[in-house]
């Protein structure tokens, strides 16, 4: 049976691909010059698979999020950069952000506030220095997206002036939500994109979907750097090998593992699956964010109702009217999300209902008109009048707060790979993010990574040519049900048994169907040609071993980790977060 490049796994770089079959690549005839490192590689596989040229970039940024854009924009004026998206531009997480980014911009306001109630959200786990370090950009931050168009909302004072409109989330202890009315997402990422879409020195690549990155260690170097990415064109159907001297991951979060979920269906964990295939560690994958309100309808998928509603006044009600926040904190609706959504999924089951009541009619049409236009006019069109009567809703995915481990500046642990935004885990969230810190995550990440590619850049060498993609022993796929299927299947199981309450039992029930379900992936991958949903599928399936193993190790309650089996916060020790150590 015949081999194709793309079905090695190169933890290692030697791998059993089949039962019966070990596939060993020997680097042993061309010298590549790769600066300190020197990689060699067999005459007749160099023969076989190396492109002519194969394009190469200074800095290859995968995702065009809030995260990516910025990053891009950031350093176009001094070095030439290429960024992919999956599918058009715009599309990710940021286009739906409606709440706001966090930001101290009032006098009465602190960073050390700030600061404070991140830590206290992050229920122990955040890492001091890059809460510091993110609360205290956010002013800047929104400087430099104001400067780029982003029309943020104001307000008019007393005295006739001008200022941004605050508005107030949940765990925030002070109006400090900067945001474009409900759709502050939509704002931000159609201005980075206009000016991204200018500027000279950007080249877009839509529909473009990171296959896998490629590094010197997965061509039998000693010494590990990122080479480039393979990269499947959607619409050519062809996969590119892309050479860069730096790589960027800014592919967003992995909610999508989820049967229900806020996010789009961009959001499949690629960046994580990426770079924990390439070698990186990832932490704290169990500390999953579900956001307690998202709208219920048969038909609307997908669709948030900003915690911003309660920040104005919104109130959580049970069918016959009964609020119940209460009974579970004393903020109520404020509490951070973690109370919330799991007081929501307990009077759910409690009482058998399909979905609570968010209401914020009492607060009349002026007023959510103006300041919910986007949600509004979206629960309109299944017929439910927010001005009049409460909003049906339950909780969702909504926010991967582990991910690939960065440094303050944003470096992961292979060198020349870089992660920012949601797929990162900057120790920013510890175990529970806050409303509206994520958006500044990403902006503030993107500048500090901007300025250490600009410090290594010019002494980061140009990768040698790469083995190119061959997809010669490999057919179009016979049964694409099987792709389908097995989406749907994690995303239920995932929902069910490491959802918002979690059991020892549950997890492994959930892990034998992952072990189960990635063999199965992995034969289907090794046979068929690649597709979009395969590749996602392949990814979601590494997500959720890791998020599932993850929750395993962590024998607490702690933050967004609910388990039945250790209710309680371990404070006997010092809280720990979650590092999963990839093999090779
Ligand atoms: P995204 O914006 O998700 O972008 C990911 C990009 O990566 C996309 O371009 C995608 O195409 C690309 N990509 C992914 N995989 C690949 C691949 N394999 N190859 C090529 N490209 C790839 N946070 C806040 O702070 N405030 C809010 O008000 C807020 N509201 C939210 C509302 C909703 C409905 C949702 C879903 C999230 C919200 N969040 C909010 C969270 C926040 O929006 C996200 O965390 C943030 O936008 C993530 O930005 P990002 O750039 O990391 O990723
Ligand atoms: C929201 O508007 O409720 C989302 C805010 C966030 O996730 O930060």
């Amino acid at each position: 049976m015949g081999l194709a490049l793309k079905q090695i796994d190169f933890n290692v770089c030697f791998l059993e691909a089949t039962s019966n079959l070990k596939y060993i690549i020997f680097f042993s005839a061309a010298t590549f010059n790769l600066g300190r490192f020197s990689c060699r590689m067999h005459k007749k596989t160099h023969d076989k698979f190396m492109t002519a040229k194969s394009p190469l970039y200074d800095v290859l940024i995968i995702g065009s999020g809030a995260a990516g854009l910025s990053l891009a924009l950031r350093l176009a004026d001094h070095t030439r950069v290429a960024v992919l998206s999956k599918v058009s531009l715009d599309e990710g997480s940021t286009l739906y952000a409606q709440g706001g980014v966090s930001a101290v911009m009032d006098e009465q306001d602190s960073v050390e506030a700030h600061f404070e109630d991140t830590l206290i959200a992050g229920a122990g786990l955040c890492e001091p220095d890059a809460v510091k370090l993110v609360v205290s950009h956010g002013k800047d931050c929104i400087e430099w997206l104001i400067e780029r168009g982003v029309p943020f909302t104001e307000e008019t004072w007393d005295d006739g002036s001008s200022h941004l409109h605050l508005t107030r989330e949940g765990g925030h202890s002070h109006r400090r939500v900067v945001h474009a009315a409900d759709a502050t997402g939509k704002a931000i990422e159609t201005s980075l994109e206009q000016h991204a879409r200018r500027h000279p020195n950007i080249e877009l690549f839509e529909y473009h979907n990171a296959v896998d990155l490629i590094t010197a260690k997965k061509l039998g170097c000693q010494e590990q750097r990122v080479l480039g990415a393979y990269v499947l064109d959607n619409r050519a159907h062809t996969v590119k090998t892309m050479r860069a001297r730096i790589v960027v991951l800014a592919t967003g979060g992995a909610s999508k593992v989820y049967l229900y979920t806020s996010n789009p269906d961009v959001s499949t964990g690629d960046g994580m699956a990426l770079a924990w295939r390439a070698g990186a560690r990832v932490a704290n994958m169990e500390f999953i964010q579900f956001h307690p309100t998202c709208l219920y309808h048969p038909h609307a998928r997908s669709f948030l109702i900003s915690e911003a509603v309660r920040g104005e006044g919104g109130k959580l009600l049970l069918p016959d009217g009964t609020p119940f926040m209460g009974k579970f904190d004393s903020r109520k609706e404020l509490a951070p999300r973690d109370i919330v959504a799991r007081a929501i999924d307990h009077e759910i089951k409690r009482l058998g209902i399909d979905c609570v009541y968010l209401d914020i009619s009492h607060k009349g049409a002026e007023f959510i008109t103006s300041h919910f236009p986007t949600i509004h006019a979206r629960c309109l069109e299944f017929g439910i009048d927010m001005t009049r009567q409460p909003i049906p809703v339950v909780p969702a995915a909504h926010y991967t707060c582990g991910g690939v481990m960065t440094d303050s500046d944003a470096r992961t642990d292979i060198p020349g790979l870089y992660a920012i935004g949601e797929v990162a885990c900057t120790g920013l969230h510890g175990a529970n993010r806050m409303a509206s810190n994520s958006l500044l995550e990403c902006l503030v990440y993107a500048k500090q990574a901007s300025e250490d590619i600009k410090r290594v850049l010019s002494t980061t060498p140009a990768p040698p040519e790469l083995p190119e993609w061959d997809e010669s022993k490999v057919s179009d796929s016979d049964e694409e049900v099987v792709v389908s299927h097995n989406w749907d299947e994690i995303r239920r199981f995932m929902w069910d048994y490491v959802g918002i309450v979690r059991t020892d039992k549950r997890l492994e029930r959930a892990m034998r169907r992952t072990e189960l379900l990635k063999q199965e992936i992995a034969d289907y991958y090794g046979h068929f040609r690649v597709t979009s949903d395969l590749l996602e599928l392949r990814n979601l399936v590494t997500v959720a071993e890791l998020i599932i193993r993850s929750a395993q190790l962590r024998k607490e309650s702690r933050g967004l980790h609910f388990t039945l089996d250790y209710p309680e916060t371990d404070d006997n020790q010092p809280p720990k977060n979650t590092i999963l150590e990839p093999k090779c």
